[in-house]
This record gives structure tokens, sequence and C-alpha cells, in this order.
């Protein structure tokens, strides 16, 4: 359970009751008192109850948070809890309730979207508009708790990464997370909400990138010229504040301790993975400050931090090296410096272990920037394609879900790569050509017929990936506008083959490269670009038998609402009651009776 005081001063006595009947005074249930606040340290192991301030290093405002680890649950069980904030002699207090994931083989609903953003002036709790604020992100908190299908609310939420966007309200980043958090406690206070961190979670501070304050002589001010441009460790600070997530064992080379980075956990036959992208991409899109003037002022907040022109946060590699694998144009965790990527290996572990597991079915990936895209906006990375998709392979990966692209796309069921150069250079950078030729890892497409389960088409992720793009939550900033040859009308997507360098310098001003290369895309299933908005949710049946888990998907696409004053803004939106599009995933479906059967094509490497 984790709660946030809604200002910026501590709660004076918070306190956690919980049970399994309903709370009331001769009834008050389990009473679980927090300590006194301490400053986010991610080098001691989080407690079973506790506070944790933060404070923003580029306008100096404090936040608290309060976490309780509840570790005696029964599976399947509604527990009813209260949280009061212990002020005399009136405590606040807030009652909610919430179900834990059933025990073996059950059926149960998720629901998954990222980008979500804040509401709007009218419905956020400030009154304010922030950067990429829009009303649709109340509709989609609303959606999770009441799907359009009417079968009722997801067990939990997967958000897929850039949550609010608070990065880029550099001197109001605390009020953007108290928006983002009165509104998503509307489901969040009812089922677990599953992040997975996004670039805009990378937030400019003042700390060093291991997340520890006033190294440099001269306090917050000096900060920005001795290098030290991260909010909290690698600039997660907000985020690892406000979220308490599954433990992954890992300690980071600078000491931190990794939890909630990355995380795993199982519900019925599926497990589920979080994992942090920013760690593997290429495109640098995190906190950045690009002008391309010349001599252009450093950007000065209110705390005092000066953050220079040119200054970006990458955390490319974060959690120890990769090196390339040339023979199959991938890159594996590098131990030549003592220091492999831990995500990397710890993925490779987690996913080999769900494998050997006769309870797991299926795994679902969940997280933020793209292997696959088509749209115009950012496109498909090749440094996920490198580091991640040679382990989705081997470890027969059924779902990808991601977000970044404010959008929808699926993908065909996906397994190793076309070998040779796919990709085309269009957007070249110092050291390329425009118009030679690339390899970009391009995915190989399994089958473009689906089965037919029921009557429902269905994709058998045993003999492919399905990459499922979702960041169509509620930013304001919609991308459904899809990349195509123009000559032939197929789908084509813009690939970052390398980091998204910075050119410039203080005298010339900076600017950054947008993705390098476009590859064709086949593997490009469905797109939406009628609807810029809309969530997905997922039925989980766990089948007869070991083995035979299917997933079903509605994608249901939402309109945009506007934010400005009138008939687009103020009429009421009625969230769709039919999907856009229904899917069927299972391992093995195109085998099973009654399934239709086609010819699946040869898989490469
Ligand atoms: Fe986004
Ligand atoms: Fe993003």
């Amino acid at each position: 359970m984790s709660w946030s005081a809604p200002g910026s001063i501590p709660q004076p006595a918070p306190e956690l009751a919980y049970s399994t009947a309903p709370l009331t005074p001769g009834r008050p249930g389990r009473i679980i008192p927090l300590p006194e606040p301490q400053p986010l340290d991610l080098t001691r192991p989080h407690r079973q109850a506790e506070a944790i301030s933060f404070t923003d290093g580029l306008n100096g405002q404090a936040t608290y948070h309060y976490h309780v680890q509840l570790t005696d649950l029964e599976p399947g069980t509604r527990y009813y809890y209260r949280v009061s904030d212990g002020a005399a002699p009136e405590p606040s207090t807030a009652f909610g309730s919430f179900e834990t994931a059933p025990a073996g083989r059950a059926r149960f609903r998720f629901s998954s979207f990222g980008d979500l953003a804040t509401p709007s002036w009218d419905r956020s709790e400030s009154g304010n508009q922030w950067y990429q604020s829009s009303d649709n992100a109340w509709y989609a908190v609303s959606a999770v708790e009441e799907p359009g299908d009417g079968a009722g609310p997801p067990l939990f939420h997967l958000m897929n990464g850039d949550l609010c966007y608070a990065n880029l309200d550099y001197e109001n980043a605390p009020g953007v997370w108290r928006d983002f958090g009165a509104n998503v406690s509307r489901s969040a206070r009812n089922r677990p909400w599953m992040p997975a961190l996004g670039n805009h979670e990378t937030e400019f501070g003042a700390c060093d990138q291991a997340g520890r304050p006033g190294q440099a002589p001269g306090g917050i001010a000096a900060q920005g010229a001795a290098g030290n441009y991260w909010n909290g460790p690698y600039g997660y600070g907000h985020y690892l504040s406000r979220f308490l997530l599954p433990d992954n064992g890992l300690t980071n080379y600078d000491g931190n301790h990794l939890r909630g980075n990355f995380y795993a956990f199982r519900v019925g036959t599926v497990q589920f993975i979080s994992l942090d992208a920013d760690d593997v991409i290429y495109q640098d899109s995190a906190a950045s400050y690009f002008r391309r003037e010349p001599d252009a002022p450093p950007m000065v907040t209110s705390s005092g931090a000066a953050i220079p022109n040119g200054t970006s946060t990458y955390n490319h590699a974060y959690t120890g090296d990769l090196k390339m694998s040339p023979a199959d144009n991938a890159a594996v965790p590098d131990g030549s410096r003592g220091r492999p990527n831990l995500q990397t290996l710890w993925l490779e572990r987690t996913l080999a272990r769900a494998r050997r597991d006769p309870d797991v079915d299926m795994i679902v990936v969940f997280m933020h920037q793209c292997a696959l895209s088509s749209a115009r906006a950012n496109g498909s990375d090749l440094g996920i394609r490198r580091a991640w998709l040679p382990l989705f392979d081997r470890y027969e990966v059924d779902l990808v879900l991601c977000g970044h692209e404010h959008n929808y796309e699926r993908s065909y069921p996906v397994r190793g790569y076309d070998r040779g150069a796919h990709g085309t250079v269009v957007n070249p950078h110092p050291d390329q050509t425009a118009g030679e030729r690339i390899d970009t890892r391009r995915p190989h497409v399994v089958t473009t017929e689906p089965v037919t389960v029921g009557d429902l088409p269905g994709w058998d992720t045993q003999h492919g990936t399905v990459f499922v793009v979702l960041g169509c939550g509620g930013s304001n900033a919609p991308s459904n506008n899809y990349g195509t040859d123009p000559s032939t009308g197929a789908a084509r997507a813009k690939v970052t083959t390398r980091r998204n360098a910075t050119t410039g310098s203080q005298a010339t001003g900076f600017r950054r490269y947008g993705a390098d290369s476009a590859e064709e895309a086949p593997w490009s299933a469905a797109t939406n670009p009628d609807d810029p908005y809309g969530y997905a949710v997922f039925d989980v049946d766990p089948g007869e038998r070991p083995g035979e888990t299917t997933i079903t998907m509605q994608f249901f696409a939402v309109p945009a609402v506007s934010n400005q004053a009138g008939p687009l803004h103020d009429g009421t939106v009625t969230l769709p009651e039919k999907p856009y599009e229904t899917v069927v995933f299972g391992r093995g479906i195109s085998r099973r009776p009654g399934c239709g059967t086609r010819e699946l094509s040869a898989t490469t490497a």
C-alpha cells in the first residue's frame, strides 16, 4: 500500500488499517503506524513500513510518501483498508478495498496503456494544465474502472511508462505528480497499477547519477557545473519515492538497490515482467536542454540549479555494460570491465526460470519504448532489438506491451530476424551516408494468417512474439500517424540504430538528431489512424490443462476531447462499448482442435 501527502509537509502520524472485513469503529482491523520520514536512499533496503521524503532538486519542493508492505495476505481475497494522516483532532482519512491475485490456475483480467499524462484544468486537482495535460487522461482512468464491454474492472493495470510528463514542468514537477496521483487513485485505490519506467520519468535535478546531492561545494547552484543533473538516482527520484515495487534483489555498481526499476510477478499461469528500456535504447529522449541559438544561457531554476545548454540525461547502460555480438547483430552483457549489464542478466535468469516453471504458461513483458513501431513519431529502437529480442526469442515471450508512441499498433508474431541490410539511412549522422543500406535487425514475421478461435482471430505465440503499442493513454500529443512507403503504400518504420547524437557547441547552439534509418515494416499487423486514444483489456483463461492458457485482448479506441472550452471539451465522452479489435493469443492454439489451422512459415535464427 502506498500513498502520498497532498502538500509539501509530512503527515502528522500516518497509519494504515486493514482487514478482510469492512472496517468499523468496533472492527478497526490491523493497524500499522508509520515512522518518521527519511530521505529517499536506495543504498538501504526498504522496511516493512516507511515514510520517504524526496526534495525536487530544481524547485526545492519537498514531497512525502508512505509505504507498507503487506506480506500476510490470502490469495483471491478482498481486503478493506483505511489510511489516516493522524492529524488531531480530526484526521484526514481515505478508505478503499482491493482483491488479491487468485491462487493456482485461474481466470483473471488485466488492462494496459502507457503515456497517461494528467487531466487538464477542469478535471485536475490543482486546476492546472501541464505539458501534455488532457482530459483524455481522466477518461482513461475511468475506462480501467469500467471497461467498455461491461464485464467489470481488471484485477490490476499495467502502466507502460510516461506516467505524467513531470520532467517537462521542471519548476512544478511535484504538482504534476500530485495531479497524476489524484487522477489515478480513482482506480489505484481499488487495484494495483503496476508501472514501467519511461523516458519522461527521467528528470533533471541537482544530484549525481547515483542520487547523491550536494557533492560539489556551493550547494545546488554549483551542481550543474559539477555535471550533476539527475533528480534522485538516474533521475528516477520522484518515481522511486512514489512506487514500492517487487524486489529484483539487485544492487547496482554504484551501491543503489535497483528495486522497482525492473521487476517480475506472477498471476495465475502468466509471468509478468516490467523492464526499464531506458537502459538499452539508443534514442535519447529523456530530460534534455537543447537550444539552437549561439551562446544560449543555462536553464536556471528556482532552486538555483543552472543546467547548461546541450545537457541530456541519457541512461543507456546505467545498470552495466553491453557489447556487440557481431555474429547475430546482438548486444550482450559485457563483463570485461567487471560490470556486465545487470538488467539484461536478470532478464535472462527471470525468463529461463519462468519457462522452466510448469505453472507458467505465458510470459507478458511490459516496458515503455518500442522495438517495433511504424509511427512517424519515434519509430523502432535497435537498442532493444539487439539487447532483448534475442532473449524474447530464446524463451518464447508471448506478448510485449509498450507505450512511448501515442497510438495503437499490433505486430504479427515475430521470431528471429531477417538477415541482411533491410534498412536505409534516411537521416544521416555525420559518419553516415544517406541512402546506404543498414542492418536494422528487422524482426522476422512468422505468419500473417491468423487461426480462428471460436469466431475470433488467434495468433499462436509459441511460434512468435506479438508486440503491442499502447501509448494511447491520455497525453495531449497523439501520434496516430503511421509511416508508409509513398511508392508502394507498404508500412515503413523509422529505426534508431545508434544514439541520436547531439551536435553543436555552446558557441553555435545544440541540436539533436532524430531516428537515422528506415525499414519496410512487414511486421506491422494493425494500426488505428482514426482514434488517438484507447486502452486494452486482457482476459486470461487458463484452459483445462497446463499449457492451454489463452489471453484474449480487446482494444477499445477512444475519441479525443479538446483542451479548449467548447462542445468537444464540455460534452460527456461516451466510452465505446465495442472494441476496435479483439484477438486471442495462446501457445499452440494453431494445433488445437476447434481452431482453424494454417501452415506456418519457417523461422530464422
Ligand atoms: Fe509518451
Ligand atoms: Fe516516451
